[in-house]
């Protein structure tokens, strides 16, 4: 297990970018829940942000694709609209310890 960062580095209702280990990670804090994703979108295999950490859409209620705009469920990551509708971003297996969040890459 790696640590990723403390919850308290995403913010509520938020998400943030990482990069580990030379792959890049999106952390989402979602109705108390943190979910973490591979910041690759299934349609191109590219990162799914232009700007750093703007990761969703404008009602925070998806993330957003910037490149073609699929928008994808936060808490199983089901792409639901766009052009890789039924895919699904790649889970990232964590563990909150306290206040530390640790991922198993
Ligand atoms: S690259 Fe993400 S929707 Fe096309």
């Amino acid at each position: 297990m790696i640590k990723l960062c403390s919850t308290s580095d995403i913010p509520e209702g938020g998400a943030k970018g990482f990069e580990v280990q030379g792959k890049k990670l999106v952390a989402l804090n979602y109705r108390d829940q943190i979910y973490i994703y591979e910041n690759s979108c299934p349609h191109r295999s590219i990162p799914l942000e232009w700007q750093p950490d703007q990761f969703l859409d404008y009602e925070k209620t998806f993330i957003q694709c910037a490149t073609h705009g699929a928008l994808f469920k936060i808490d199983t990551g089901e792409c639901i609209a766009g052009p890789c509708v039924d895919d699904q971003l790649n889970k990232i297996e964590h563990r909150c310890q306290g206040d530390e969040i640790y991922i198993c890459l």
